[in-house]
């Protein structure tokens, strides 16, 4: 995955580049670059590394001058990091550059024709075969070559592209890949997210697969699939443009664990009227949702956490099997799907492609699908036959947190949904439901108030080399995820075992000190894990357990306690995470690891 701008106007484009380019780097960061238009020829400067090496290479874009400009900062996938594998690329004749994000999955075929038609490539990267075929397809119109070019093209691409010979123009195109375009006041933009332009606008376009956009500082021309011209609707972003940044916090994380009140109530809220759970206006139709006999959830890293938590949610209410499948296992596995399931794919991004393909699967064998998806207009939102939106707002901390934490309450506004619909809850039931989940961003916001306790734990630990995570039915559910945070950003090796399974095999790993994160959130299976506690306590663990307000006797098993106030079984992981995803933030930031950036990962993995 990897970020793009692009910027046509009266100002000097390197700096308007790099300044979005910083707040798209967590797309990518392992080389950046720009291409800027002056006196009718392209200049491109670009390197492997950070975004600020770049900005100091340029003097933050002083030494390119030019009003003209696109800019990219990279996730490798074809090509490892380098000089020459970073983008734009330019075409042999230097008259087109080139940004990508996606995958061209026919580049191979297309390098070799281009290679006989005599052009030469630099780079490794799949990205160098669209300029050049720019140059081979010249109509000597931007938008027409771009629309001809890109006929050749398999795979998934939002790109910009500039020529040397319309020196105004940015031309842009999508499929499979994200892509909005930003209309300023004789200034126009494109971008991959919304968040990194909101300083300069706050109207965009969200770009269909297929659709062509050519920009000039004074407007910008829409073409259909077809070539044909046609007028496309903005929206305006509400979005405030702190949200972007970070909020006078350390970092994006902190901001965006902090803000998880705020999403929780945002994703609430406006599903819960006159006493009725609605989604926004799905017309789910009654009849199929009562013949309604199975649920697949369908989703990769901490969404298919949630996903499992959905699956206690949804099977305990509606009383129907529900699978939670990996996507990139369930798209191969030839799942059983039939016309009464339904599939809930799951994803913050939108733009995962393993959970894109489950979807399309899904899709394929004529299965209703159901998408809990963060990002606006994202692909898995647009393709979905229902989507139901987590309004967390930008998430761009690699890590998920908050985009977790609304995944699961709109997964029990799913449930509260349906079962409403098939009459399997009661008006009681309902309305208790209502008034715990209306609770629970104050009830988060308590949680969230005091960190000392888990500053003080993550200080005696973040220098552990291997940390357990136990519990039992949605505690082990949660600790997979709390293991995952871990993770995700201390790179601290840690696992999670269901705490009844332990004995059959990873106990032979608890040493004396070994610390083990004991979950006892969920009051039914509280006693069992009490008695696991004890068992890893007997092999010298270090035993942190993180349990219910008012629970005395667990002191008397555990060395440290973390205590959380108790909501309902449904629900208490929303509030249980949040110590797991604090302790996780203060092990990692104790690392001096960079937290928002984690190595090897990506906040969506848009590739296979
Ligand atoms: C990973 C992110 O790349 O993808 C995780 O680092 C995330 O935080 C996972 O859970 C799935 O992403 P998404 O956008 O499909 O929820």
């Amino acid at each position: 995955m990897c970020g793009i701008i692009g910027y046509t106007g009266p100002r000097q484009a390197a700096p308007i580049l790099l300044d979005a380019l910083k707040k798209l780097e967590y797309r990518g960061y392992d080389s950046a670059g720009m291409a800027v238009i002056s006196h009718d020829a392209i200049q491109v400067r670009k390197m492997r590394g950070r975004l600020q090496l770049l900005a100091n290479m340029t003097r933050d874009g002083r030494d390119l001058p030019g009003t003209v400009g696109i800019g990219h900062t990279r996730w490798a996938t074809h090509g490892e990091p380098s000089y020459y594998n970073s983008h734009p690329h330019l075409s042999n004749s230097g008259r087109f550059a080139v940004v990508h994000n996606g995958i061209i999955e026919n580049y191979r075929p297309l390098k070799d024709m281009l290679i006989q038609k005599g052009y030469t490539f630099l780079s490794a990267t799949d990205t160098e075969v669209i300029s050049n075929l720019m140059e081979y397809c010249d109509q000597g119109d931007l938008a027409r070559t771009l629309m001809a070019a890109v006929k050749h093209l398999q795979g998934s691409y939002a790109l910009g592209v500039l020529s040397a010979d319309e020196p105004d123009h940015i031309a842009a195109v999508r499929q499979d890949s994200p892509l909005i375009v930003g209309r300023g006041e004789g200034e126009n933009f494109i971008v991959s997210d919304i968040p990194a332009i909101l300083n300069l606008t706050r109207d965009v376009c969200l770009m269909k697969d297929g659709e062509v956009a050519l920009l000039d500082p004074k407007g910008i021309t829409f073409y259909n699939e077809y070539g044909e011209i046609f007028e496309k609707e903005s929206f305006h972003v509400d979005w405030d443009v702190s949200a972007a940044e970070k909020g006078g916090y350390e970092h994006f994380m902190m901001k965006e664990m902090m803000e998880q009140p705020t999403a929780l109530k945002e994703t609430i809220r406006p599903r819960i009227k006159d006493g009725r759970f609605v989604l926004d206006g799905l017309q789910l139709d009654p009849e199929w949702v009562k013949s309604l006999s199975m649920v697949h959830i369908v989703a990769c890293g901490s969404a298919y956490h949630a996903g499992r938590l959905g699956k206690n949610l949804l099977e305990g209410r509606l009383g129907i099997p529900v699978d939670v499948d990996i996507a990139s296992e369930f798209r191969y596995r030839h799942p059983i799907l039939r016309p009464d399931h339904l599939v809930v794919i799951i994803s913050q991004s939108g733009e995962t492609a393993d959970s894109i393909a489950a979807l399309r699967e899904a899709k394929g064998k004529g299965v209703k699908t159901l998408a809990i998806v963060n990002v606006v207009g994202s692909t898995i939102a647009r393709e979905a036959d229902y989507t139901l939106y987590t309004w967390a707002g930008p998430e761009i901390a690699v890590a998920t947190t908050k985009g977790y934490t609304t995944q699961v309450a709109a997964l029990a506004l799913l449930t509260c949904c349906l079962a409403q619909e098939r009459g399997q809850m009661s008006g009681e039931e309902l309305q208790q439901m209502e008034a715990l989940l209306l609770s629970l961003p104050d009830a988060a916001e308590e949680v969230l108030s005091d960190h000392k306790e888990v500053q003080h734990l993550a200080s005696l630990f973040f220098n552990h080399k291997d940390i357990f995570f136990i519990g039992r039915g949605i505690d082990y559910s949660l600790s997979l995820e709390g293991s995952l945070k871990l993770k995700e950003i201390s790179y601290i090796h840690s696992e999670a075992q269901p705490a009844g399974e332990l004995k059959h095999g990873a106990i032979s790993l608890i040493q004396p000190g070994t610390l083990v994160i004991a979950l006892a959130t969920g009051k039914r299976l509280r006693d069992k894990t009490i008695s696991n506690i004890q068992e890893v306590r007997a092999r010298g663990a270090v035993v942190l357990a993180l349990c219910l307000e008012h629970d005395e006797e667990i002191e008397s098993v555990a060395d440290h306690v973390l205590r959380v106030p108790f909501l309902c079984e449904e629900l208490q992981p929303i509030l249980a995470i949040l110590p797991l995803q604090l302790f996780a933030y203060y092990v990692a930031a104790l690392n001096g690891n960079d937290v928002d950036k984690p190595r090897n990962l990506a906040k969506s993995v848009t590739v296979e």
